[in-house]
């Protein structure tokens, strides 16, 4: 952890050990980016000194650090122990809904998209916009690499097209700022990327695509809603959301998984994460 940072103190802001054993990684240093930006006195925009106060990795410290972890970085939550062996996990129902999903498979990313969606709900954003919210990085259960074409796909027959639109595309304009909207490149990503990373082409393309494209402003509004953001003694909970849901989720009659749908492998691996093929 950064120097200087009171650990404890840290901690205890996230609501205890036990809260943060729940965390992704990805949550996690979110979570210290917005402590950090609290202790600098600032909730939104770090000040130059908070800013430079980091050394940042280069690309290349990175990657020679890659041999030294048993799993990449781009496998997803669940079939990964963060700490000691993988949890044993309770069996789904037989026709699951995403609200088990939520419950049973989403443990570690669904705090994130629960702070994100209400953020975007108190932002007064659309319905569907709180919906992308809600399921933009569960994928990362899963997979973690291209996570937001990942998440897209799992989603895309059960919201509308502007929902999966929202989805795919965040992960890109994540990349890019734009201050006009309230988007600022987060030090999150110098941290995990590289102080010198640049977009891959095929990222850069679809920047392009999307920043001219009528929807530009739902995946844009994602990333303006995505920034880890604990509020402390505030703990939203799928239930907010469930009227949202119902408006805008479509849920097969027979379950997530079991629909014959061309998706419903990835709902099956999510909820059979061990079986061995
Ligand atoms: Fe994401
Ligand atoms: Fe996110």
């Amino acid at each position: 952890m950064t120097t200087g940072l009171d650990r404890r103190a840290f901690i205890a802001a996230l609501g205890g050990a036990t809260a943060v054993s729940l965390m992704s990684d990805e949550a996690k240093a979110d979570a210290l980016e917005s402590h950090l930006m609290a202790q600098a006195g600032s909730a939104s925009a770090p000040s130059a000194e908070a800013a430079s106060a980091e050394k940042f990795p280069t690309m290349a410290e990175i990657e020679s650090d890659v041999p030294n972890h048993p799993t990449r970085k781009g496998a997803g939550n669940l079939f990964v122990a963060r700490a000691g062996n993988v949890p044993r996990l309770d069996r789904m129902s037989e026709r699951p809904t995403l609200a088990d999903y939520f419950k049973l498979r989403f443990m570690a990313t669904s705090n994130h998209c629960l702070q994100s969606a209400n953020r975007a709900m108190k932002n007064g954003m659309s319905e569907e916009i709180i919906l992308a919210c809600l399921l933009h990085d569960t994928v990362q259960e899963l997979i973690k690499v291209d996570h937001g074409w990942w998440s897209a796909q799992m989603y895309e027959p059960y919201v509308s097209p502007k929902v999966t639109f929202a989805i795919r595309y965040h992960q890109a304009l994540r990349f890019y700022e734009d201050l006009d909207h309230g988007y600022r490149y987060p030090d999150l990503y110098r941290r995990m990327f590289g102080s010198d990373y640049k977009p891959e082409p095929y990222i850069e393309q679809t920047y392009q695509m999307v920043r001219k494209h009528k929807w530009y402003l739902e995946p844009r509004m994602v990333t303006v809603n995505d920034l880890y953001a604990f509020e402390k003694g505030v703990n939203p909970t799928l239930d907010q959301f469930t009227d949202i849901i119902g408006r805008h989720f479509r849920q097969p009659q027979e379950g997530l998984g079991f629909d014959g749908s061309p998706v419903a492998h990835m709902w099956r691996s999510i909820a059979m994460p061990d079986h061995p093929l």
